[in-house]
Parts: C-alpha cells; structure tokens; sequence
C-alpha cells in the first residue's frame, strides 16, 4: 500500500480519521433528517450553532458577533452590502495585488456602484508579494475600507497585522482581515489583533467541509450594518412573516437571510473539534518547511515564501524553472503519490498533520530527476 504524501493543506486540510468522523457526523444528519418527525430544525440548528462556538472560541470572537457563511466571497459580499453608504462612497478600498482573486473580482464589480475606487497594491518587480510597507504607504485617510489577506495563497507571505491594524485606526478606515490561509495553523485572536470584520472558511488547515465559511464582525459595527442580502433569517424571530415588519437581529444572525446551509457546517464540527484537541500542529508544521526550505536551496530551486518564520504562513512555495511544464511535474508526483498543486510556475508545498519527513525527502528526490 502506498503512503501519500500530501501538501494540500492551502486548499484542503486531511487529519488521521477524517473521512470516518465526516461520514459518522454526515450519516447522523442523515438519521435527523429522513425521520418523519418534527424534530429536525431544532436539531440541526443547535448543531450549527456548535459550529458557531467551536469557530468564536478558536478567534476569541464575543458570543452573538460570528455566524456562518457560504464561502469567502459572499461573507464580503453580505458586508459591502450592509455598510453604511458613507463608509464607502467616494473612498478607496485598499487591496494588496496577492489578495485571493476572487475577493478582487468581486470588489472590482462593485466598486461602479457603490461609488468607491478599488486600489490595488502592487507585487513589486521581481518580488512574490506585497510588502507590508507598501499597503501602508498606500493606505491614506481616504480608504474607507482596507481589505487584508493574512497570509496569502500565492506566496504564503504573512502580513504585520500589528502594523496594518494600528495604521488602519489612525486612518479611520475600516479593516477587515480574510483569514483562510492562515487560519489553523498560524495562531490568531481578535484580542490581539481587533479587526472591524474577519471572514474564512473551515476548509484549509481546519480540515473543514466546502460551504462552511463565516462571518465576524465587532458588535458596535454590526448595530450599523443593513446587509442587502437579508431574509427571515436576519431576523431576531425568523417567524415574524409580517410584511411590514422586517427587522434585523441584534447581532451576527443579521448577516444571515435564507434558511441557513447547515450540512456543510455539521459535516465541519469533527474537523474543527480535532484541531481544537491539538497543541503540536504549528511545531511539526515548522520542522518540515524549514526542511523544505533547505532542500529547495540544495536544489536549486528558487524560494518564493519569506525565509522569516514571522513573515511566514503555513507553506512553502518554491518557482520552477520557466522552461519546465508545471502540469507534467504535478502529474508526474501524483503517479508517485505525492500531491503538490501549482499555480503558474510556482509550485505550492504546504504540510500538515498526515506529512512526515520521510514525504518530504520523497517530494525533492523525486523533483531533483524533474527539473
Ligand atoms: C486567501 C484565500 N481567501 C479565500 C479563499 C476562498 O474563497 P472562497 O471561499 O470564496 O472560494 C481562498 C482559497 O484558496 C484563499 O486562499
């Protein structure tokens, strides 16, 4: 039998045991709801809402100021649609070049009509991300929003959060932080770093279900927002089916609107219960990128990721050669079970809990015969 070697965990995140706790906790939502019975809502919700406090307590969030999301983009779609129009009409929105794309699209489409202009913080030539320096030097008292990556999927570059957050406050500006990337395995609390809104998914290094994504936001800012995208479940009682009764929740369930995708949260409570079991997971993550790091340099290979731990998220990516097929060196590991992914010609390497050393000496004797 073969012992894959994975360095998925920037896209999705694998625990020893995952597959049977996903299937038992799936096939209990199954055992609610194919029960005809009356049960199942109150079930299903008090199991979302385990989800919901597994999520507060492992970012420090304050009960009431978090609930749940489809994915990244529509958190911050429900957010730009719930500011007050002034936060951003006739501002910037501040966004590093190595944001996730999808969260520029998005911005980029509707920047028109909400009347504010997205700038965009250029990778300097030659370089792999946006030095911190550079948001900062951008960053006037103009923006009404700033939109930071924690650490970033192209090049795991960690951002000074410290720095940004403290700029950010004298500007008057808004911060909200997408934490996906770091999130799992690069410790972080809103007491140290108290942004206005964070958004994620369970997905990466919490080893989470798709469709599990949330929404934080402080609860003065959440008094003030009017999502856009509001149904009965914005409501404090999701029952009051008045028409010209609608009222937001006090706090995080206004960011809610339809009836709540609740599956792929109940299928994330195992993954999100096991990290929260683990104290090691940072450690064994640190002696396999440095390790890494020290056979791409005996390789040859160019290092794309800050060589400084505090800079650093979770991977380690590393820029192949622009004569090599990325696709036929990603197609050549899979056929070794090692599994890498790409992105242009750099070559993501991201280890978790099921990577050893033994992978990772596999991973560079097989890459040293490729390039
Ligand atoms: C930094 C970052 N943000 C967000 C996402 C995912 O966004 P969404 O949940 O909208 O697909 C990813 C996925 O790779 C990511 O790396």
């Amino acid at each position: 039998m073969t012992d894959p070697a994975y360095f998925l965990y920037h896209s999705i995140g694998q625990y020893p045991g995952k597959a049977k706790d996903m299937a038992a906790a799936l096939a209990d939502f199954s055992g609610i709801w194919g029960v005809p019975d009356d049960a199942q809502w109150p079930k299903v919700l008090g199991q979302r809402e385990e989800f919901l406090a597994l999520w507060r307590r492992l970012i420090d969030a304050p009960d009431g100021t978090l609930t749940s999301a489809e994915n990244v983009t529509t958190a911050l779609f429900s957010i730009l649609g719930g500011l007050p129009k002034d936060r951003l009409r006739g501002k910037r929105v501040l966004i590093a070049a190595d944001c996730f794309p999808s969260l520029h699209f998005l911005l980029n489409g509707v920047a028109d009509r909400m009347g504010f202009t997205l700038h965009t913080v250029p990778i300097r030539t030659g370089e792999f991300w946006v030095r911190t320096e550079d948001i900062l030097d951008a960053w006037g008292h103009d923006v009404g929003l700033a939109l930071l990556t924690f650490v970033t999927s192209t090049s795991s570059h960690r951002c000074d959060l410290t720095a940004l957050l403290a700029h950010g406050r004298d500007m008057g500006s808004l911060v909200g932080i997408d934490l996906t990337q770091g999130i799992g395995i690069i410790p972080f609390s809103l007491d140290a770093h108290p942004a206005d809104f964070v958004i994620s998914t369970s997905l990466k290094w919490l080893c989470g279900t798709p469709g599990a994504g949330i929404i934080q936001m402080r609860q003065d800012l959440i008094e003030q927002v009017t999502p856009e995208l509001r149904g009965w479940f914005s409501q404090d009682n999701p029952f009051s089916w008045d028409l010209d009764a609608f009222d937001y929740a006090p706090d995080a369930r206004r960011f809610d609107h339809g009836t709540p995708s609740v599956m792929a949260c109940l299928g994330s409570i195992p993954a999100l219960k096991w990290h929260a079991s683990q104290t090691g997971l940072l450690t064994h993550n640190r002696q396999l990128t440095d390790l890494i790091i020290q056979h791409a340099d005996d390789t040859g290979l160019r290092i794309a990721t800050p060589r400084d731990v505090a800079q650093r998220g979770g991977s380690v990516m590393v820029q192949l050669p622009g004569h090599i097929d990325t696709q036929t060196v990603v197609q050549d590991l899979r056929s070794r079970s090692i599994h890498v992914d790409c992105r242009g010609q750099i070559l993501r390497l991201s280890p978790g809990a099921i990577t050893t050393q033994t992978h990772v000496d596999a991973l560079f004797k097989a890459l040293k015969g490729l390039v």
